[in-house]
């Protein structure tokens, strides 16, 4: 029977990413739903990207609707003004302010282009190695800007975007391209994923999944909870790209979540900067043609604590002991938890079937032809 595990509303301590810094940079404050509660996000005079809760500690008005004044935040509602820091900084129209007038401030990180918020459900403030890395080549002539997106994922629960990291076969039969080798590592609040796939030449598709002749290796980290890097070599009739490509989503209930995604690519010598851009782009759009089909199984699925496995699947449970340590207080992390733990997937059983299945496709495609 399927055990769906007890309900917890809690939401995973760690780095979340809440997009590119250039969208909170417009000089107007943003409303960011997260965490099941409303965040502000607003720059102040000094440039810092600031975040606290959006709900003023005074009656409760949204200061997303408010505006910036100065290295403060003001309230829609009574023009309170709020600095970065969480403190009150001014009632214009009071003798003067409550000496503990405080909201909350989120600890936040500019890094790579990206803003990302700490949350951690005991309120501590995160530990030095524990934090995003500085991706090399981002910021740099030889890499493109971030193309991006998001998308608002209902009626789902974040840990399932989670499970792709060691789910072998779901490449084959959701992502369309067959894994050749596959191996995972987890360590600490790091997590990672080792795939090299060809692309099924049973399957024609416009984006670069699927296509014959494509080969496709591929490394994917996890840096805590919520943000993964994956840096991708595609090769394809004699072409080749290299992209980094991020997969990240914060919790906005225990329901539901932002999935954002995008690409930047190495630019090859004599490659213009708008065609980087544009294969930029394409690397996205099929990193988000690969969410969309994930995306579908997702709202679909049930959830599932306790699932059957075979041989060719990968670590799941032991993955899910890994996930686990960002969602108990820092003193119930088990050992086991943060071990450091390897696992290779025997891929030779499934391609050898999946070769035949291609084949037989293929076959079947011809026959339909002539
Ligand atoms: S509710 Fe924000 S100033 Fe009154
Ligand atoms: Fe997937």
């Amino acid at each position: 029977m399927i055990d769906s595990g007890p309900h917890s509303r809690r939401f995973a301590r760690g780095w979340h990413c809440l997009g590119l810094e250039r969208t909170f940079q417009d000089g107007k404050p943003h409303q960011i739903d997260a965490f099941g509660t409303s965040l502000v996000v607003f720059q102040s005079r000094d440039g810092q990207l600031n975040v606290l809760d959006a709900y003023c500690r005074h009656m409760g008005g949204n200061l997303a609707q408010g505006s910036i004044k100065g290295d403060a935040i003001a309230c829609p509602f009574h023009d309170w003004r709020w600095g970065g820091d969480g403190s009150c900084a001014e009632i214009p129209y009071s003798r003067r302010v409550p000496r503990l007038a405080r909201t909350r401030s989120w600890v936040t990180l500019q890094r790579n282009g990206h803003l990302y918020v700490w949350n951690d459900p005991q309120l501590r403030p995160p530990p030095e190695d524990v934090t995003i890395p500085e991706l090399e080549g981002y910021g740099t002539d030889e890499w493109t800007e971030w193309s991006w997106n998001s998308l608002l994922i209902e009626g789902s629960n974040c840990r399932e975007v989670i499970d792709n990291v060691v789910d072998m076969a779901h490449f084959y039969y959701v992502h369309l391209v067959k894994p050749t080798s596959f191996r995972n590592v987890f360590d600490k609040h790091i997590a990672s994923q080792y795939m090299s796939a060809l692309g099924r030449p049973d399957i024609e598709l416009e984006t670069n999944y699927g296509q014959e002749g494509l080969v496709m290796d591929s490394w994917a980290t996890y840096y805590g909870p919520s943000f993964m890097v994956n840096g991708q070599t595609l090769a394809s009739a004699g072409q080749s790209a290299e992209g980094l490509l991020i997969n990240c989503h914060y919790p906005v209930t225990d329901n539901s979540f932002v999935l954002q995604w995008g690409a930047i690519v190495r630019k090859s010598p004599g490659m213009s900067d708008s065609a980087a851009q544009e294969l930029a782009d394409t690397f996205a759009s099929s990193l988000g043609d690969a969410f969309l089909q994930d995306v579908e199984v997702w709202k679909g699925k049930a959830r599932v604590d306790n699932p059957l496995l075979c041989d060719e699947d990968g670590p799941v449970y032991q993955l899910r002991r890994w996930y686990e340590q960002f969602y108990v207080d820092v003193e119930d992390v088990s050992p086991e938890m943060v071990a450091r733990f390897e696992f290779e997937v025997d891929t030779v059983t499934a391609q050898d079937k999946w070769d035949k299945e291609i084949a037989l496709n293929i076959a079947s495609a011809q026959n339909l032809v002539t």
